[in-house]
């Protein structure tokens, strides 16, 4: 009897053991680095609706500063980069299953931080608010009350959702692309558009009709973007780390901000 209570105890003493080892090794072992770096590839998913970070170019290819920022991590890594145009919104759900990364002038949220891993910050930003030439908008709370249009999935959205939570009346509009909601506004048929900077005053610079406002003046936060890969992929996280310290100490990265964000 004693013997078998032993064996028990035993058996199950190595089965929670076997269970903790297991678990263990899925986290270390990370999502998918090991392979891909030796595949000697990385796909990057963005979505290329966001100047001057992404958008796409003359000759029907994804370009922009996030574009060529990710190829010059992939030189400095020995891979090459392949990128992969999808709608925001999927960009979360397709890391480490569908793309090994994702660069989108997208930032840290904590929520997103729970998904995936960061890369440390490469641009600092803040939500800008379009609205029309001459329009009375001017605070958090001129907002209230009014049509908001925002890209889906955005901190962009989030801020929309809030001054709708603050204001029920609010109507808030989200779009695919931030061009139809920049559109939209536009033809009158929204009163304001939540948007990244640099994206709000390149589109701002296009339509006559209307302009952008620092966000600052209405309370919105500086927000950072970063490279999102698969969560516990701590080797690539290392890896596009030292290569983003390395194109920001050898020139690369101002030369980058110089030839796609101060363009004048
Ligand atoms: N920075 C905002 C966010 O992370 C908007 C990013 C939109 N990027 C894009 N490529 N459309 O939510």
């Amino acid at each position: 009897m004693k013997k078998r209570i032993i064996a028990v105890v035993m058996a199950l003493f190595c089965t929670t053991a076997l269970i903790a080892c297991k678990e263990k090794a899925g986290k270390a072992g990370g999502t998918n680095t090991d392979g891909l770096l030796n595949k000697g590839k990385l796909v990057v998913a963005t979505n290329a609706s966001f100047p001057p970070f992404e958008y796409v170019g003359d000759d029907g290819k994804p370009d922009g500063f996030d574009v060529a920022l990710v190829k010059s991590i992939g030189d400095e890594l020995g891979l090459k980069v392949e990128i992969e145009d999808m709608e925001f919104d999927s960009l979360m759900a397709s890391i480490g299953t569908k793309v090994d990364a994702s660069i989108a002038g997208m930032t840290i949220t904590e929520e997103r931080a729970k998904a995936v891993d960061f890369s440390d910050p490469y641009y600092e930003a803040v939500q800008y608010v379009l609205v029309a030439k001459g329009s009375k908008t001017k605070t958090y709370d001129d907002l209230k009350g009014k049509k908001i249009g925002s890209q889906m999935g955005t901190t962009g959205d989030l801020l929309s959702e809030d001054i709708k939570k603050d204001e029920n009346s609010t109507e808030v509009d989200t779009y695919d692309k931030a061009i139809d909601a920049v559109n939209d506004l536009v033809s009158g048929r929204l009163d304001a558009v939540i948007l990244d900077k640099n994206p709000a005053e390149v589109f701002a610079k296009q339509y006559d009709k209307i302009e952008a406002m620092d966000g600052k003046a209405f309370g919105f936060k500086p927000e950072q973007y970063a490279i999102a890969m698969p969560k516990g992929d701590v080797k690539l996280t290392k890896k596009v780390n030292a290569a983003l310290k390395t194109l920001k100490t050898n020139g690369t990265y101002d030369k980058l901000v110089r030839q796609y964000i101060e363009t004048e």
